[in-house]
């Protein structure tokens, strides 16, 4: 069988769409690189001593895992010399990383959770990258803050890698979703999913239910009709499934379909959610919707929400589209 490499379909792509500039094409296989580096090092584990807690905190007030800080690392280092970038921001740095002087200056944007599932990392469950990528504003000198407050309809790429029993990276340029799986030996991404499809409908759905209690009406309702099954307003069985590593739970409704929800809860009333707009949200609802399926903050689609801060955090619905319509019309009925 005759197999695709990455660089083989960023380069068909760019015929086929125009999607992909070569400095795009450039940043997708510096950032497909970093990603081997981390699969290699995650594959490690204790050998590795990557394990463990880093003993220092981000901007968000969570306990960095080492691996946190290894994987920022590797992304930094990785994507500041191509001349593909203007500046990079993390869900690991409070500011944003503009590429050092020494080095020119390209016209993209790129943002990344390095590591996400970090609670994952030392019981050897699936984790991942996360990233995303915009077009600087024209005429930027000086990259801020500011430049990187575009809404995610305005992404020019976005992808996750999964590091499981297999590695893959993720893709959208917007033009549909593709696979591609870490041959080992090799060192090369093949494509192994031409194009993602997303289920309509669903049976599967993911969620914490440890904060069923604090859960606004909306939802308690939605999972609770779930809960009801057969005998329910659904009339149907249905099925749960948690990994608490966003890219595992994405990459399952990718595969088979599937609802994830990570609501708002009254917790804290002024948090709107734990995922990040920018680095979970944007990305993950921009492959989503590139496959067919639907993602939503339970009142607007994600995708149009217009970011004010970096680390905004941001309620997250998202996955098969008949399920996600149902559950985001219950919060417009409030
Ligand atoms: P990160 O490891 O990057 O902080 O992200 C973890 C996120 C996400 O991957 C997952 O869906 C969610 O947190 C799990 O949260 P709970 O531990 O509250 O279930
Ligand atoms: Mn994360
Ligand atoms: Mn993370």
């Amino acid at each position: 069988m005759k197999r695709i490499s990455l660089t083989q379909h960023l380069i068909e792509e760019q015929r086929l769409h125009n999607s992909i500039p070569a400095s795009l094409r450039l940043l997708i296989e510096v950032v497909s690189r970093a990603c081997k580096t981390i699969s290699h090092a995650v594959g490690k584990g204790e050998l590795g001593e990557v394990l463990g807690s880093a003993e220092s905190e981000n901007v968000q007030g969570e306990v960095q895992k080492k691996l946190d800080i290894i994987c920022n690392d590797y992304l930094l280092q990785a994507n500041e010399w191509g001349g593909h970038l203007a500046a990079m921001a993390s869900e690991e740095m409070e500011t944003i990383h503009p590429i050092p002087n020494r080095y020119p200056m390209g016209e993209y944007l790129l943002l990344f959770d390095p590591l996400d599932g970090s609670s994952n990392i030392d019981v050897n469950v699936s984790i991942g990258t996360i990233f995303s990528v915009l077009k600087a504003p024209e005429g930027m000198t000086t990259p801020t803050e500011s430049d990187f407050l575009q809404a995610g309809t305005r992404q020019v790429a976005a992808g996750y890698a999964i590091y499981g029993p297999q590695t893959v990276l993720v893709l959208t340029t917007g033009n549909g979703v593709q696979a591609f799986t870490l041959d080992r030996e090799m060192g090369s991404w093949v494509m192994t999913m031409q194009q993602g499809t997303i289920p309509e409908e669903t049976k599967e759905y993911a969620i914490n239910a440890s904060n069923a209690r604090h859960w606004y009406p909306p939802v308690q309702r939605y999972v609770g009709e779930l809960l009801a099954g057969k005998t329910g307003p659904r009339g149907t069985d249905v099925t749960m499934r948690w990994v608490a590593s966003m890219v595992a739970d994405v990459h399952r409704i990718l595969t088979r379909g599937g609802v994830f929800m990570y609501p708002a809860d009254a917790r804290e009333p002024d948090k709107p959610g734990k995922l990040r707009l920018m680095y979970e949200a944007n990305p993950m609802s921009f492959i989503v919707e590139q496959a067919g399926g639907a993602a939503t903050d339970g009142k607007q689609r994600i995708l149009d929400i217009q970011p004010e801060k970096l680390h905004q955090r941001v309620a997250v619905f998202l996955g098969s589209r008949s399920e996600v319509e149902r559950v985001t019309g219950y919060h417009r009925e409030e």
